[in-house]
């Protein structure tokens, strides 16, 4: 693939957007309210804040549900086929709502639309939709909105280029966590993956920039960070200086932020300056999350994962060897083409093996343009689905045998809200990663509380105050 330069958006750039939202404010006909459905990772997740923040700046107040809004939002995912379907199933039923609500605006954006072609065909298929955009050009939505207020035609817009927009608008999800954006694409090309064609090429926000906004965050009391990227551990690949995910995480462990959290990484980019500074820090937090995907080198290698599994164990336990305890959680896939049975239990081998404190697991799902969608050897869903039953109750197993080691523990939680089980308990994620029910009640939300872990009740860690 061709070197690409990324394109960072400019203030000038961003002021004309401004100036859009400025004429959207003025127009008579303007939406009122907004709803973003999100679907897909935290990156996306991230991406809806933004959404949100700009289209709080144009006057909109959020809705309390899609089917009162004036102006719904798909933010989509395309990473597996049952993603790409659940939205085009939502965004169907929304032409419903619009039959009450003739104003409705219905816009389609994220990875599903950056896909090649796919604009086009999905606004063919599904002629109610007014507005489709890709990943790259999200800064954009006041310039787009305002030209479909003003036409009476579907705004379509799809670049292949690779953006950094910086100092967006963003309105948060919560007061006490936050995400920050450290890189942005991928450059690894894993053979099952979509996600170098819909978030295009590797490229690093500057380091000052993501230290500016941390220090923000902290002086507005946020007390978790989480670092997101499809691979933050090749962070600073093209920026200027010896720039490393290790020193970034250095420089943000010494600002003094609660707790700080990352992901994704990539086992063959996990160096061991990483795994130094995490055991030497205060602020990161004792867990890694580190896909494996399978447990077979010959799949591993089909996979174009790009390291054995002889490596990934050295990982683990250089990871456990610095940080004694720490959460570990991973991302597996059963039924890559040509995967036998012996090749998949490699993969249940190695889940024993390491002992994960929670995994997630997919059935293989064929993604055009990727090269493992032309394979030969596709495997038949009823062979692959018995795979991820057998691999889920396995984990299940594993991760009962993994928790006991929290019991008697001291530990700290990011309360989250109140417990689901009882309206005197709250819960919320330890320094492991893992969830905690405590005694407690709504004062507790966003604040972090000391306990000790008494025991395990119905899979949950259970802790008393300290
Ligand atoms: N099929 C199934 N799972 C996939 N993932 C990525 N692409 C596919 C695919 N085509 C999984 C990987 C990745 C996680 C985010 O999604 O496990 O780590
Ligand atoms: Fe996809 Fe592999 Fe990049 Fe992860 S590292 S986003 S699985 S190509």
């Amino acid at each position: 693939m061709a070197e690409r330069k990324p394109v960072i958006i400019t203030p000038q750039q961003l002021e004309e957007q401004r100036a859009y939202m400025n004429e959207i404010l003025n127009l008579p006909q303007r939406p009122r309210s907004y709803y973003v459905v999100t679907y897909g990772c935290q990156m996306n997740a991230h991406d809806s804040e933004i959404l949100a923040g700009m289209l709080r700046d144009m006057g909109m107040d959020e809705a309390p549900d899609r089917e009162n809004a004036d102006f719904v939002i798909f933010n989509t995912c395309c990473v597996r086929d049952n993603a790409e379907r659940r939205a085009l199933g939502n965004v169907t039923w929304l032409k419903e709502v619009r039959k009450r609500n003739p104003n409705l605006i219905i816009a389609v954006c994220g990875c599903m639309i950056q896909q090649p072609g796919m604009a086009e065909k999905i606004l063919k298929q599904y002629k109610f939709i007014d507005l489709a955009f890709g990943t790259t050009n999200l800064y954009k939505l006041p310039e787009l909105l305002c030209r479909r207020l003003n036409a009476d035609r579907a705004v379509v817009e799809v670049e292949d280029v690779d953006t950094i927009a910086e100092d967006l608008p963003v309105k948060r999800l919560r007061r006490d966590a936050a995400y920050i954006t450290i890189m942005y694409g991928c450059d690894n090309f894993c053979s099952y993956c979509i996600v170098p064609y819909v978030r295009g090429r590797e490229r690093s926000r500057e380091m000052e920039a993501i230290l500016a906004e941390a220090q923000q965050l902290k002086d507005s009391g946020v007390k978790e960070i989480m670092l997101l990227g499809q691979n933050v551990n090749s962070y600073g690949k093209g920026l200027e200086g010896n720039v490393t995910f290790a020193e970034l995480l250095r420089r943000l462990d010494a600002m003094g932020i609660p707790r700080i959290r990352f992901m994704t990484s990539h086992p063959k980019d996990l160096s061991d300056e990483l795994i130094r500074v995490m055991g030497e820090s205060k602020h990161i937090l004792p867990q890694f999350h580190l896909p494996v995907q399978a447990g077979n080198d010959e799949i591993l290698h089909q996979m174009n994962r790009r390291y054995t599994r002889e490596q990934y164990l050295n990982r683990v336990r250089a990871l456990r060897e610095a940080v004694p305890g720490i959460g570990l959680t991973t991302d597996i896939i059963v039924g890559f083409p040509g995967e036998t049975e012996e090749q998949f239990q490699d993969t249940m081998s190695l889940v024993k093996e390491v002992g994960y404190d929670s995994a997630f697991t997919f059935i293989y799902s064929p993604r055009t343009g990727t090269k493992a969608a032309a394979m030969e050897n596709q495997i038949p869903e009823d062979v692959a689905t018995d795979r991820i039953q057998r691999l889920i109750a396995l984990q299940d197993e594993c991760q009962k045998k993994a928790m006991a080691r929290f019991v008697g523990m001291e530990d700290e939680v990011l309360v989250e809200g109140l417990s689901r089980r009882s309206k005197t308990a709250v819960s919320g994620k330890g320094r492991h990663g893992v969830s905690i029910t405590l005694p407690g009640s709504e004062a507790d939300i966003g604040e972090i509380v000391r306990v000790r872990v008494t025991e395990i009740k119905n899979n949950t860690l259970m802790a008393e105050r300290t």
